[in-house]
């Protein structure tokens, strides 16, 4: 007998449990019948095939699936049993450890307003329930102003936008992500006080940002990827004080980044790649972001030199400056100051000059892309750093950029790959065979001009 990969994880779920036997609080009161049915029908129209009312036929604050949390919205006194109430409402399988209700292929909500009934839903979560039968973001309107969370992680086919009454809300944690979810940002998301996450990536957002975002002032992460938004990035985004995330990559953002930017002191990763800024150049203001640890700025022509900043920075562990327009050298300090970095990405510019030899001091880089500029003289790394970084160096399409003969074999046995890479002058008696020799001289370099085109390599 076949069985399905949603019924395995319905089976999971329905052993996992017999293991969290919930115990019951003798003087514990009962749910109300109104959220008690209401329970049940949500489950239903996510999950047809489970029979959760005979799974689940006590009380559901004794006794409820994973992801239904109960507890206490008026505490007991003497004479006062309490009141309990619905407090979370998670659907969808995630993990062994967080095995919530399953939600079934046909996963639906077949009454749009049901979580009205649940005045004091505190959080509400659904991991890849909607994936076939549409689902409106409108049904979710309804919730009660206590709701301080509101997830949707993959849900392909629910889809609406974003309305006023989401500034109803007291919410602390906004995602939308892998939705079919679009329009623009509503009005009433500046009034989201207490707003710390506004992850809204993987969407068909459209609109801009609108300037009001700095009443958000407790806002941590600004996650608004992989949407069609556009226009500039408001000024009064410096505002945020307590951002440590923002990541607005790969959306039709356009203008030049704001030197207000500079407000965001607490920021750790910065992802405005892929977008349409122009002309800002790298902002030097990135070295007042003293916490910065990412930054990628690729796929925006921004122009200008790679500035001389790093010194403040030393934090830094990835830098992603790819296709950006860069003129100049590559400054030695990235290399002196940057002993944390794992990932420095530099190809597709216009870049000139050596690269610098303190760029084999990035003790943690596992990935180093000089691809298609301009740089030249002999590359400075060792066979060792060479080997280590293997095909995660890279230094093709630097037509005047050469090899030293001693770390050929470290590039071959690493797979890297050299494309046509010179052969430096001082190596050219190198027991190496080599496959195609031509004399040459070049200026400030007496470089033989060997061409190595490593067929090889493509073998991979
Ligand atoms: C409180 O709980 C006790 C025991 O469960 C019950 O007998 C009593 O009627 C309850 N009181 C109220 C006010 O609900
Ligand atoms: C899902 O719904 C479609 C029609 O809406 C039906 O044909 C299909 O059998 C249903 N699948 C399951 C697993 O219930
Ligand atoms: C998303 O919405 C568009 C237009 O509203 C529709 O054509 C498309 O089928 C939807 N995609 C999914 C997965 O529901
Ligand atoms: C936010 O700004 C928009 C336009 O810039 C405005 O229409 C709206 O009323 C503002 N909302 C709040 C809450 O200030
Ligand atoms: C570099 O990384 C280590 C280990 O994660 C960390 O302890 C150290 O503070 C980092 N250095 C800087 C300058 O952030
Ligand atoms: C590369 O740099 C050399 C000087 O080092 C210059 O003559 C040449 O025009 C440059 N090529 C490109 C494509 O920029």
């Amino acid at each position: 007998m076949a069985i399905s990969f949603s019924s395995a994880h319905a089976l999971i779920f329905l052993v996992s449990l017999l293991i969290c036997g919930i115990s019951g609080v003798d003087s514990q009161p009962f749910l109300n019948s109104v959220e008690q049915e209401s329970v049940y029908r949500v489950l239903e129209s996510l999950n047809p095939d489970i029979p959760w009312r005979s799974l689940f036929p006590d009380d559901l604050c004794s006794s409820a699936p994973h992801g239904v949390v109960c507890g206490y919205t008026t505490m007991p006194t003497d004479t006062n049993n309490g009141t309990v109430n619905i407090l979370e409402l998670s659907f969808g399988y995630v993990s062994d450890h967080n095995p919530n209700p399953p939600c079934g292929p046909n996963s639906s909500l077949h009454d749009p307003f049901i979580f009205s009934s649940f005045p004091y839903l505190r959080k509400l979560f659904f991991y890849k329930c909607f994936t076939q039968q549409p689902v409106s973001l409108q049904a979710f309107s309804r919730v009660g102003s206590s709701l301080e969370e509101l997830v949707f992680i993959d849900n392909p086919s629910l889809f609406g936008s974003l309305t006023d009454t989401i500034g109803k809300t007291n919410l602390r944690r906004l995602v939308i992500t892998g939705t079919n979810v679009s329009g623009e940002i509503p009005n009433g998301f500046g009034t989201l006080q207490n707003l710390e996450e506004a992850t809204l990536s993987r969407n068909r957002f459209t609109g801009t940002l609108p300037e009001n975002v700095s009443n958000l002032k407790k806002l941590r992460i600004l996650d608004l990827s992989q949407n069609g938004f556009e226009g500039n990035i408001p000024v009064a985004i410096g505002e945020l004080q307590n951002l440590i995330k923002l990541d607005l990559s790969l959306n039709i953002f356009s203008g030049q980044l704001p030197e207000s930017m500079k407000g965001l002191k607490s920021i750790e990763l910065l992802d405005l790649s892929y977008n349409k800024f122009t002309n800002s150049g790298i902002p030097i203001y990135l070295s007042e972001m003293s916490k910065l640890k990412e930054v990628y700025l690729s796929g925006n022509e921004l122009g200008g030199l790679i500035p001389d900043i790093w010194e403040n920075l030393k934090g830094i562990i990835a830098i992603g400056f790819s296709g950006v327009g860069l003129v100049g050298n590559i400054p030695s300090s990235i290399g002196v100051f940057l002993g944390n970095l794992t990932y420095l990405a530099l190809d597709n510019n216009k870049l000139t000059g050596k690269v610098p030899f303190e760029l084999e001091r990035l003790k943690m880089v596992n990935e180093l892309n000089l691809k298609n500029n301009n740089l030249s003289g002999g590359l400075p790394f060792s066979g060792q750093f060479v080997s280590r970084v293997g095909r995660k160096l890279r230094v093709q399409g630097n037509p005047e950029l050469c090899v030293d003969g001693g770390v050929i074999m470290s590039f071959y046995k690493s797979s890297g790959v050299l494309g046509q890479l010179k052969i430096c002058n001082s190596v050219a008696n190198s027991k190496l065979a080599l496959l195609h020799v031509r004399g040459s001289s070049l200026i400030g370099h007496q470089v033989s001009y060997l061409v190595i085109v490593f067929l090889l390599f493509n073998i991979m």
